[in-house]
């Protein structure tokens, strides 16, 4: 027998969560029931779906809730979390709210599932760029313990949502046009399309903004290491899906850049990790010139193959040459899937296998 299970919100998000029950084959009782502000028909993963207005009465008879709507005092979460826990469902929610909120465990399945106990109603997936950060950098902290990390992101439009997406490739458009874009200051603060933005979300009083203290509080929660030195830099970047991230990471015992190769290589110390690192052997691989010296890395373009889509890819594992015990690498995950749908719904199905669901 399956879960009768229910999404909110019919975003990108909604749209892969959708996907990803499908493909992942997730046992559903009967349709999937989606929800959001208004009654209407949508397409999602292709298909037509009827969409049930949210109010107090939808939640009842469902096992499990993905939540994918639009964060905030007015948002999905504080609107209707309770609601539906209180109707007997878990909630499992792609959105901020909660995150940092004490007994709500924040949880990748690859780095701390054991935060889910049997009393657990409500779970929070964190921020993506904290997602695919996390599942790369867990195993090297198993192994050596992390004592600093400095990052800095290159995060799609996607991040922002559907409006996002569509901005930037009307601006685009216009651009190539001769046309100067028309910006729209609700959506970026400045035109995305052959531009990077250092600003994701709203700027807070110590001068960073609420993705980057994201990054750092909620990091610090999954690894349970509230002392752990943290520095963020959150930059959107015209790119519609995929997020990049640059990592500089210091440990406490001794690590080089073979050892890292070692672990994130082997896909049981680094679940959820594909690495992509050293000599370009593939001739098929897209990042070849038939330079002997061409060197493997990931791109976001590589998360459209079938093999990546969920994937962590990690490369340019370097020795950082200045302090001992420290490495670079690059990393690149697809926000809306593992940083959002896949998570999620790798966290139903763990539940699922420890009889928590
Ligand atoms: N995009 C990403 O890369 C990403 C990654 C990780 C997490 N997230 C989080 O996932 C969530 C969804 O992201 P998205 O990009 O799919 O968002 P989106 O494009 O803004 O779509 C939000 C959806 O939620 C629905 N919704 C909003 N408020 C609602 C409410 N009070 N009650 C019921 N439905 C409501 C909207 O319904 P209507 O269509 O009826 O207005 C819409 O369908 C957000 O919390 C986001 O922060 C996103």
């Amino acid at each position: 027998m399956g879960l009768k299970v229910g999404i909110v919100g019919v975003g990108p998000v909604g749209d892969r969560l959708v996907r990803v029950l499908q493909e992942r084959k997730f046992p559903v009782d009967g349709e999937l029931k989606v929800m959001a502000t208004y009654e209407r028909e949508e397409i999602l993963a292709d298909r037509p779906f009827y969409v049930h207005k949210i109010d107090e009465t939808v939640f009842k008879g469902l096992d499990v809730v993905f939540f994918a709507g639009r964060e905030g005092a007015k948002g999905v979460s504080f609107q209707w979390g309770r609601e539906a826990t209180k109707s007997g469902c878990v909630v499992i929610d792609n959105g901020g709210d909660f995150r940092m909120y004490p007994n709500y465990p924040l949880v990748v399945p690859e780095v701390n599932m054991d935060a889910v106990t049997k009393d657990t109603r409500y779970i929070c997936n964190p921020n993506c760029s904290t997602i695919q950060m996390v599942v790369a950098l867990a195993p090297l902290h198993k192994a050596a313990k992390l004592r600093r990390v400095v990052v800095s992101t290159y995060q799609s439009v996607s991040g922002f949502g559907e409006v996002a997406m569509e901005q930037m490739k009307t601006e685009a458009a216009q651009v190539l046009a001769g046309q100067v874009p028309e910006h729209n200051p609700s959506v970026f603060a400045h035109p995305i399309s052959f531009n990077c933005i250092p600003h994701i979300d709203k700027f807070l009083p110590n001068g960073y903004t609420k993705e980057e203290m994201k990054m750092i509080n909620e990091t610090r929660k999954i690894f349970d290491e509230p002392n752990l030195l943290i520095n963020a830099t959150t930059v959107r970047v015209p790119v519609l899906i995929g997020h990049s991230e640059s990592i500089n990471a210091e440990f406490e015992l001794p690590i080089d850049r073979e050892k890292a190769f070692e672990i994130l290589s082997d896909p049981k110390k680094s679940p959820g990790v594909v690495l992509m690192d050293g000599p370009a052997s593939d001739p098929a691989a897209s990042n070849v010139r038939n330079d002997p010296n061409e060197q493997q890395y990931p791109v976001a373009g590589d998360l459209a193959e079938e093999k990546y889509k969920d994937a962590v890819l990690v490369g340019r594992l370097r020795n950082d040459t200045t302090v001992k015990n420290a490495i670079n690498l690059w990393c690149v995950s697809d926000n809306l899937r593992k940083g959002a749908a896949t998570n999620a719904v790798q966290i139903a199905e763990e539940m699922l296998k420890r009889g928590l669901l």
